[in-house]
Protein backbone atom coordinates (compact mmCIF):
# COMPACT_ATOMS: atom_id res chain seq x y z
CA UNK A 1 0.00 0.00 0.00
CA UNK A 2 1.41 3.74 -0.10
CA UNK A 3 3.68 4.69 2.46
CA UNK A 4 2.52 8.72 2.14
CA UNK A 5 1.76 10.37 5.22
CA UNK A 6 -1.48 10.73 4.49
CA UNK A 7 -2.77 6.97 4.06
CA UNK A 8 -0.54 6.28 7.44
CA UNK A 9 -2.80 8.88 9.26
CA UNK A 10 -5.66 6.79 8.01
CA UNK A 11 -4.51 3.19 8.94
CA UNK A 12 -4.36 1.80 12.29
CA UNK A 13 -3.76 -1.65 13.77
CA UNK A 14 -6.53 -3.68 15.74
CA UNK A 15 -6.56 -7.14 16.56
CA UNK A 16 -9.45 -8.99 18.42
CA UNK A 17 -7.64 -10.96 21.38
CA UNK A 18 -8.02 -14.73 21.97
CA UNK A 19 -11.23 -13.91 24.36
CA UNK A 20 -12.62 -11.54 21.82
CA UNK A 21 -12.22 -14.75 19.14
CA UNK A 22 -13.25 -17.18 21.76
CA UNK A 23 -16.70 -15.62 22.94
CA UNK A 24 -17.80 -15.08 19.27
CA UNK A 25 -17.41 -11.47 19.41
CA UNK A 26 -15.68 -11.27 15.99
CA UNK A 27 -19.24 -10.25 14.11
CA UNK A 28 -20.54 -7.93 16.44
CA UNK A 29 -16.85 -6.07 16.56
CA UNK A 30 -17.13 -6.22 12.76
CA UNK A 31 -20.57 -4.52 12.15
CA UNK A 32 -19.34 -2.01 14.68
CA UNK A 33 -15.80 -1.19 12.76
CA UNK A 34 -18.25 -0.97 9.73
CA UNK A 35 -21.12 1.38 11.60
CA UNK A 36 -18.24 3.99 12.54
CA UNK A 37 -16.92 4.13 9.11
CA UNK A 38 -14.20 1.95 8.85
CA UNK A 39 -13.06 -0.61 6.63
CA UNK A 40 -11.23 -3.29 7.13
CA UNK A 41 -8.24 -3.20 4.63
CA UNK A 42 -6.15 -6.59 5.39
CA UNK A 43 -7.47 -9.65 7.91
CA UNK A 44 -5.51 -12.07 9.01
CA UNK A 45 -6.40 -15.05 11.69
CA UNK A 46 -2.93 -15.91 13.40
CA UNK A 47 -2.23 -18.14 16.46
CA UNK A 48 0.90 -16.11 17.95
CA UNK A 49 3.61 -17.31 19.43
CA UNK A 50 5.50 -16.47 22.22
CA UNK A 51 8.65 -14.49 20.71
CA UNK A 52 6.41 -13.08 18.70
CA UNK A 53 4.38 -11.58 21.25
CA UNK A 54 7.24 -10.23 23.33
CA UNK A 55 8.41 -8.41 20.39
CA UNK A 56 4.90 -6.96 19.57
CA UNK A 57 4.91 -5.66 23.33
CA UNK A 58 8.52 -5.10 23.64
CA UNK A 59 7.84 -1.17 25.12
CA UNK A 60 6.05 -3.26 27.88
CA UNK A 61 8.93 -5.69 29.23
CA UNK A 62 9.80 -4.24 32.09
CA UNK A 63 6.09 -4.26 33.63
CA UNK A 64 4.87 -6.31 36.03
CA UNK A 65 2.03 -7.66 33.95
CA UNK A 66 4.51 -8.41 30.82
CA UNK A 67 4.74 -12.67 31.33
CA UNK A 68 0.96 -12.53 31.82
CA UNK A 69 0.33 -10.47 28.81
CA UNK A 70 2.55 -13.01 26.67
CA UNK A 71 1.09 -16.08 28.21
CA UNK A 72 -2.62 -14.56 27.62
CA UNK A 73 -2.17 -13.44 24.05
CA UNK A 74 -0.89 -16.91 22.79
CA UNK A 75 -3.03 -18.82 24.58
CA UNK A 76 -5.54 -18.41 21.51
CA UNK A 77 -6.16 -17.12 18.14
CA UNK A 78 -6.66 -13.34 17.30
CA UNK A 79 -7.37 -11.63 14.46
CA UNK A 80 -5.12 -8.91 13.23
CA UNK A 81 -7.03 -6.19 11.26
CA UNK A 82 -6.16 -2.54 9.13
CA UNK A 83 -8.56 -0.48 10.21
CA UNK A 84 -8.74 2.50 7.79
CA UNK A 85 -10.97 6.13 7.57
CA UNK A 86 -10.17 9.75 8.56
CA UNK A 87 -8.50 9.51 12.16
CA UNK A 88 -8.18 6.07 12.21
CA UNK A 89 -5.58 5.66 15.28
CA UNK A 90 -8.10 8.25 17.98
CA UNK A 91 -11.18 7.05 16.86
CA UNK A 92 -10.00 3.18 17.28
CA UNK A 93 -9.13 3.93 20.57
CA UNK A 94 -12.13 5.47 21.34
CA UNK A 95 -14.65 2.64 20.50
CA UNK A 96 -12.39 0.23 22.35
CA UNK A 97 -13.18 2.56 25.38
CA UNK A 98 -10.38 2.12 28.34
CA UNK A 99 -8.03 -0.48 28.72
CA UNK A 100 -9.43 -2.02 31.76
CA UNK A 101 -13.08 -3.12 30.86
CA UNK A 102 -13.95 -3.65 33.86
CA UNK A 103 -13.60 0.08 34.38
CA UNK A 104 -15.14 0.68 31.22
CA UNK A 105 -18.49 -0.98 31.24
CA UNK A 106 -19.01 2.23 34.33
CA UNK A 107 -17.45 4.78 32.37
CA UNK A 108 -17.90 4.05 28.67
CA UNK A 109 -20.45 1.64 28.32
CA UNK A 110 -21.28 1.55 25.02
CA UNK A 111 -17.45 0.97 24.13
CA UNK A 112 -16.02 -2.84 22.92
CA UNK A 113 -14.10 -3.40 25.73
CA UNK A 114 -17.44 -2.71 28.10
CA UNK A 115 -19.63 -5.30 25.85
CA UNK A 116 -16.88 -7.84 25.53
CA UNK A 117 -13.96 -7.82 27.69
CA UNK A 118 -13.14 -8.35 31.70
CA UNK A 119 -10.33 -6.66 33.20
CA UNK A 120 -7.28 -5.18 32.12
CA UNK A 121 -5.76 -7.85 30.46
CA UNK A 122 -9.16 -9.52 29.14
CA UNK A 123 -9.81 -6.74 27.57
CA UNK A 124 -10.80 -8.40 24.44
CA UNK A 125 -9.19 -5.73 21.64
CA UNK A 126 -6.04 -3.77 21.07
CA UNK A 127 -5.93 -0.49 18.63
CA UNK A 128 -2.72 1.20 18.20
CA UNK A 129 -1.95 4.46 20.51
CA UNK A 130 -0.61 6.78 17.89
CA UNK A 131 -0.21 7.19 14.20
CA UNK A 132 3.99 6.36 14.67
CA UNK A 133 2.67 3.12 17.02
CA UNK A 134 0.58 2.37 14.20
CA UNK A 135 3.16 2.38 11.51
CA UNK A 136 5.40 0.27 13.28
CA UNK A 137 2.35 -2.26 14.10
CA UNK A 138 1.29 -2.31 10.95
CA UNK A 139 4.37 -3.54 9.10
CA UNK A 140 5.35 -5.69 12.12
CA UNK A 141 2.51 -7.81 10.93
CA UNK A 142 1.69 -7.61 7.39
CA UNK A 143 5.02 -6.66 5.79
CA UNK A 144 7.79 -7.85 8.13
CA UNK A 145 7.09 -10.78 9.76
CA UNK A 146 6.36 -14.47 8.25
CA UNK A 147 2.86 -14.89 10.46
CA UNK A 148 2.84 -17.92 12.33
CA UNK A 149 6.03 -18.21 13.20
S1 LIG B 1 0.74 1.26 30.50
O1 LIG B 1 1.43 0.77 31.68
O2 LIG B 1 -0.16 2.36 30.79
O3 LIG B 1 1.65 1.57 29.40
O4 LIG B 1 -0.11 0.05 30.06
P1 LIG B 1 -1.46 0.09 29.26
O5 LIG B 1 -1.37 0.99 28.09
O6 LIG B 1 -2.57 0.29 30.21
O7 LIG B 1 -1.49 -1.38 28.76
C1 LIG B 1 -0.60 -1.86 27.81
C2 LIG B 1 -1.03 -3.23 27.38
O8 LIG B 1 -0.84 -4.15 28.45
C3 LIG B 1 -2.05 -4.75 28.83
N1 LIG B 1 -2.15 -4.79 30.27
C4 LIG B 1 -2.16 -5.91 31.00
N2 LIG B 1 -2.07 -7.19 30.65
C5 LIG B 1 -2.13 -8.09 31.66
N3 LIG B 1 -2.25 -7.80 32.96
C6 LIG B 1 -2.32 -6.52 33.35
N4 LIG B 1 -2.42 -6.22 34.65
C7 LIG B 1 -2.29 -5.50 32.36
N5 LIG B 1 -2.32 -4.15 32.38
C8 LIG B 1 -2.25 -3.74 31.11
C9 LIG B 1 -3.14 -3.90 28.26
O9 LIG B 1 -4.28 -4.69 27.96
C10 LIG B 1 -2.51 -3.31 27.04
O10 LIG B 1 -2.66 -4.18 25.93
P2 LIG B 1 -3.01 -3.57 24.49
O11 LIG B 1 -3.07 -4.77 23.61
O12 LIG B 1 -1.91 -2.64 24.13
O13 LIG B 1 -4.34 -2.91 24.64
Amino acid sequence: FSTDGSTKARRTLAIIKPDGLLGNYTDDIKRTISEYGFSIVKEQIVQLGEATVKRFYAEHSSKSFFSSLVKYMTSGPVLVMVLEKDNAVADWRALMGPTDASKAKITHPHSIRAKCGLDTEKNCVHGSDSTKSAQREILFFFDELALGE
